[in-house]
């Protein structure tokens, strides 16, 4: 059986991406009204199995695939890397190959970037990133459904991103290149994303403006993002120098002011008063629980793609 695995956005091709965003669209329309738990009409994966490994935390990633793939007819399976073998030291090119013996599709949420792309060598079916140090290409689509559903279609506007130039920001960037939207950064010198994704999306037409304040970077924008100034593959004890350096890239009310109309996204978990104030994330600007349902819908156009099961390829 083709299939496709989902390890980047740079992966995908214009179209390929563009399928993606309106299947998710479309499925969130087609199952509007109906109890969460109630299979889509088509249920095109019955009969599958999703395998979830999982050696970070996670909520958010977790629940939507778990529903998602229900919702599509499918099954799951978690496991968690502290209560298997992996936690051990059994190694990823065996734990890929075990877990394509017993399910159709894996979803991994590793730490280093090698570790999804070392599980997808090995497996024999497709393997979605769930987050990396490096990516986190499901997150995207979710936001930039969430976008599309707020501020209209992508082309032409231009979407902020302040802070951190983390796993969530690369991400953004590879987007850049598939969808026609400008990407302002402001991040701090120490903390900008890798020139050379920067470089590859530019050569593919991304608009991406690189900006040396908050503040420019917010000037028009449809929608204001940001995300923790410590992420899971950081270390702890880098926080305090962390802050110091992000401080001035806080969303505030004066920041969103700046925008057109902006809404606000953040991936979440959120710390209040770190990177964004409570009076922002909390009010009616923010859109973050659109964001955190569009995972659901965004994940079941993914899976489909994936399987090679939707009009995507
Ligand atoms: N945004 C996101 O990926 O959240 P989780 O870490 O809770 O899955
Ligand atoms: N950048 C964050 C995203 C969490 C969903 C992290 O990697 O921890």
């Amino acid at each position: 059986m083709a299939y496709q695995h989902f390890i980047d956005l740079s992966d995908l091709t214009q179209a390929q991406a563009r399928a993606l965003l309106d299947d998710a669209h479309q499925r969130k329309a087609a199952r509007a009204g109906l109890p969460k738990g109630t299979a889509d009409a088509d249920a095109p994966l019955t009969g599958y199995t999703l395998a979830m490994v999982f050696n970070q935390p996670s909520t958010r990633t977790r629940l939507s695939f778990d529903l998602g793939m229900r919702q599509l007819g499918g099954q799951t399976m978690i496991i968690n890397q502290t209560e298997t073998q992996l936690g051990r030291g059994e190694s990823i090119t065996d734990t890929a190959q075990v877990v394509s013996r017993f399910a159709d599709i894996a979803m991994v949420r590793t730490g280093p970037h090698e570790g999804i792309t070392e599980f997808a060598k090995h497996a024999d079916i497709p393997v979605i990133n769930g987050l990396t140090a490096f990516s986190h290409p499901c997150q995207i689509i979710a936001d930039l459904q969430t976008f599309e559903e707020h501020k209209g279609r992508l082309a032409g506007q231009r979407i902020a991103w302040l802070g951190d130039g983390n796993n969530v920001l690369v991400s953004f960037i590879h987007a850049a290149a598939l969808f026609d939207f400008e990407l302002a950064i402001a991040c701090p010198a120490e903390f900008m994303p890798p020139q050379s994704e920067i470089d590859q999306a530019r050569a593919q037409g991304a608009k991406i403006i690189l900006c040396e304040t908050p503040q420019q970077a917010a000037q028009g924008a449809a929608c204001i993002v940001t995300d923790c100034w410590v992420s899971m593959s950081d270390d702890p004890a880098t926080a305090e120098k962390r802050a110091a350096a992000f401080a001035p890239y806080q969303v505030t009310e004066e920041i969103m002011a700046l925008g057109d109309e902006a809404i606000f996204m953040h991936c979440l978990p959120a710390y209040r008063e770190s990177e964004v104030t409570a009076e922002v994330i909390d009010g009616p600007r923010s859109v973050i629980f659109d964001e955190a349902e569009n995972r659901c819908h965004a994940q079941k156009a993914i899976l489909t793609f994936c399987l090679n099961l939707s009009d995507t390829q």
